[in-house]
């Protein structure tokens, strides 16, 4: 029988060679060294042989054993320390660059808005989402017919609380809250009841300007908003102010820029009109001072409001709102 025993090692030493992974390891040790294994079999066989021949034989399977085991052994131990190899993982790959967040784009828009605002010397104020009839409305010269007003658009709390439909409600606060000279900026959301479609969601980002002093001139307000149009947009762009109506400014203005997706030409950005508009002003009326006690008289000023995602759109080439509110890292990860 001992030419069946070497005959087994030299299989099992070559066998072992070939052993790659988890799976073939399994099938040797099978093979070779379960109970039913090779290795059982061959001292299956000792109790045929005669007893002088049995303790000989018994030692030499031993030794094979102990042989196919201790490579068996070897094995499985370089496999889990080389697991990853032996997967087929280059270990000299660099590795995994962690992800990193990134600022949100409305954020980053706001930040820039902040930004330029702050160095014409604007400071920042604040006030709140649930608002009134009379900081929405009342106070900002709405007439109380005014369609604004209408359930339609407006989403009302109760009967005199609402989800403030605009950031103008904060012109009111912060000027019951200081006397003249103001200068602010007044970010924040606000709220619409409008059907959720690639241009309008219920809800969005306007920031409000509000500049009141002596003599605050209309060439003022064109000058701060034409240097802020430069900074934002860059100075090679063309802007174009068109008179327009809101209750709370006297006269009132819409300022349009040369579409920079057709440049000019028309295309579906601009609805062909080859202008964007980006923001409304005006300057204050005097109802808005009166219900705030300013004197009309003494004060005079200029105030503007532009819809954030709006102007994210356009700088960005962005073409559903609704992707804002998403939090899609696909999405977030390119800005
Ligand atoms: N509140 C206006 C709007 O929501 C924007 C605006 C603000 C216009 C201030 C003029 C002055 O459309």
């Amino acid at each position: 029988m001992q030419p069946l025993v070497d005959q087994l090692l030299a299989q099992a030493e070559s066998d072992i060679l070939s052993v790659r992974d988890q799976q073939s390891l399994d099938a040797f040790r099978v093979r070779y060294l379960s109970r039913k294994g090779e290795i059982a079999g061959l001292f299956e066989q000792l109790k045929n042989l005669s007893p002088e021949e049995r303790p000989v034989l018994g030692k030499s399977l031993n030794a094979l054993r102990a042989r196919v085991q201790a490579a068996f052994d070897k094995k499985a131990q370089e496999l889990s320390s080389n697991s990853a190899n032996a997967n087929g993982i280059d270990l000299t790959l660099p590795g995994r660059m962690p992800f990193v967040g990134s600022r949100h784009p409305l954020t980053q828009t706001l930040d820039e808005i902040r930004r330029i605002f702050t160095g014409m010397g604007f400071s920042i104020a604040d006030g709140p989402e649930l608002e009134d009839d009379y900081h929405n409305f009342g106070a900002l010269n709405f007439p109380p017919d005014h369609p604004a007003r209408d359930m339609q658009d407006t989403f009302f709390v109760s009967r005199n609380a609402l989800l403030r439909t605009h950031t103008s409600p904060v012109q009111i606060r912060v000027m019951e809250n200081q006397p003249p000279p103001v200068r602010a900026i007044m970010p924040g959301k606000v709220y619409r009841n409008e059907a959720i479609n690639a241009r309008s969601y219920c809800m969005f980002h306007q920031v409000e300007g509000l500049c009141v002093d002596k003599g605050v001139t209309f060439s003022e307000l064109k000058g701060t908003l034409i240097s802020f149009i430069q900074q934002f947009y860059g100075s090679g762009l063309k802007y174009r102010f068109r008179p327009t109506f809101f209750p709370f400014t006297e006269p009132s203005a819409d300022i349009y820029i040369t579409c920079f997706i057709c440049n000019g030409k028309g295309c579906r950005m601009c609805k062909q009109l080859g202008w964007l508009e980006i923001l409304g002003c005006g300057m204050v009326h005097p109802n808005v001072f009166r219900s705030v006690g300013y004197d009309p008289e003494k004060y005079t000023g200029y105030a503007f409001g532009m819809g954030i995602e709006r102007i994210a759109i356009l700088r960005y080439g962005i073409d559903d709102i609704r992707l804002f509110f998403e939090n899609d890292v696909r999405f977030l990860a390119q800005f």
